[in-house]
């Protein structure tokens, strides 16, 4: 039988359906229902492993799971009670759910509840702070509370506000059994995009000191500038003159990954195939991702020509709790064969490299990029006035041009 990763949100239904806390819901892809699994191609049965290969259930053809071990990682992971568990230690009690820091307005208004149980909703996706931060601040707010203990239930989001609040209610309820549920009074949505959060002072400071660190400003925020298009369109130049300006200005740690300097270390022996091609911008965003985590800058200059692999390091970095921001270096093939300062493209065009991107292998272009230069008849300079200006207006950066 094949070993099988599930991705984060599959993972969270997974431990949710083996804990009971989806009864009477227990398997994968039931018709009708949010709770579903993709196995690769061709496959129907698995053993489901966590990230790690911890093999955790198997799952056969209908969906139906026989577990194997319960989920160990992560952080907090004593808080993980099924709802078994959870009515042992704590029956009687009203029973919260809570998918983002408390204000002191709530907290007041549970102040009045007597025992409470804050259900920290902290599966993939479904709060704007990030998991770990959620049950952090849930157990800060239970701190400050007279008689209140925190449960976490991973609940992640499946993509629409209608399914996620209801499988969240039902979740809840099963958790608190008989006892009363207190939805509070303005829940903040589950998150949707761009939603407004709380302003900070509404936060007691040591909520708000979890929020701060959870969701820095955008200076202050890791972030990944990540240039992409055709081989001799200025990425590199462009990627290397925005470096040497935010070492200049100093205060940030910078990161270069460089298509042909990546190529020659993290990449090397990779191909231009396809296959090898996605890899090497995988490793490139994996590398970028734990850089934003850090809070530093990965400043990313490959071709990148496929728009699925720019999207999956854009998930892997926002995961991480960065910001990216694509910029399209948007010059026409025909002028970076003019330029051909490698002679790369006169090769190409001869056969003598097969798979070039342009003339032999696709690129796609960035449909809705942070800013799109071309850099043709232009000098660096101001084409990286274009960058750097749209750069200060998401509010990521404040470099000045030398100029
Ligand atoms: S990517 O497609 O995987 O993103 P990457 O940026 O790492 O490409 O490498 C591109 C660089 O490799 C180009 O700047 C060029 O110097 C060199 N190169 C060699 N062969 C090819 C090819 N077949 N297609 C594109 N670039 C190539």
């Amino acid at each position: 039988m094949i070993q099988h990763c599930p991705t984060p949100t599959e993972l969270d239904d997974l431990e949710l359906l083996v804990s009971g806390a989806y009864a009477p819901l227990t398997r994968f892809n039931e018709p009708g229902s949010a709770v579903t699994l993709a196995l690769p191609d061709g496959v129907e049965e698995a053993e489901l492993v966590d990230p790690e290969g911890l093999p955790l259930a198997r799952v056969s053809a209908d969906g139906t799971l026989e577990p194997l071990t319960h989920a160990q990682y992560g952080p907090f992971r004593r808080l993980h009670l099924t709802p078994v568990q959870a009515r042992e230690q704590h029956a009687g009690a009203t029973w919260v759910p809570v998918v983002d820091a408390l204000t002191e307005a709530e907290l007041a208004e549970l102040r009045d509840l007597g025992r409470v149980v804050l259900v920290a909703l902290m599966g993939t996706g479904t709060s704007a702070l990030s998991p770990t931060a959620l049950v952090r601040a849930s157990l800060a707010a239970a701190d400050l509370l007279d008689d209140a203990r925190v449960v976490a239930v991973p609940l992640p989001s499946h993509g629409d506000a209608d399914v996620d609040h209801e499988l969240g209610a039902q979740v809840v309820a099963t958790y608190a059994g008989p006892d009363p549920v207190h939805a509070l009074a303005d829940p903040s949505p589950l998150v949707e995009e761009g939603a407004q959060r709380p302003s900070r002072d509404l936060y007691p400071a040591a909520i708000a000191a979890i929020v701060e660190e959870d969701r820095p400003e955008p200076e202050e925020q890791g972030l990944v500038l990540f240039f992409t298009g055709l081989s001799g369109s200025g990425k590199s130049t462009l990627a290397r003159a925005l470096m040497d300006l935010l070492l200049e200005q100093g205060g940030r740690s910078v990161t270069s990954l460089d298509g042909d300097v990546v190529r020659r270390h993290l990449s090397a022996g990779l191909t231009f195939s396809k296959a090898d091609r996605e890899t090497n911008i995988r490793r490139i965003g994996w590398v970028a991702a734990e850089i934003a985590r850090h809070g530093g800058v990965a400043v990313c200059s490959p071709i990148a020509p496929f728009a699925e692999t720019r999207e999956q390091v854009q998930e892997m970095v926002e995961a991480a709790g960065g910001a990216f921001f694509l910029v399209h270096v948007a010059t026409p093939l025909e002028e970076c064969e003019r330029r051909d300062r490698k002679g790369l493209y006169a090769k190409a065009r001869a056969g003598e490299i097969p798979e070039f991107t342009g003339i032999s292998s696709p690129y796609e272009v960035p449909e809705e990029p942070a800013v799109r230069v071309d850099t043709t008849g232009r000098t660096i300079e101001d084409a990286l006035g274009d960058v750097l200006a749209a750069l200060d207006e998401a509010g990521y950066l404040h470099l000045k041009d030398r100029t």
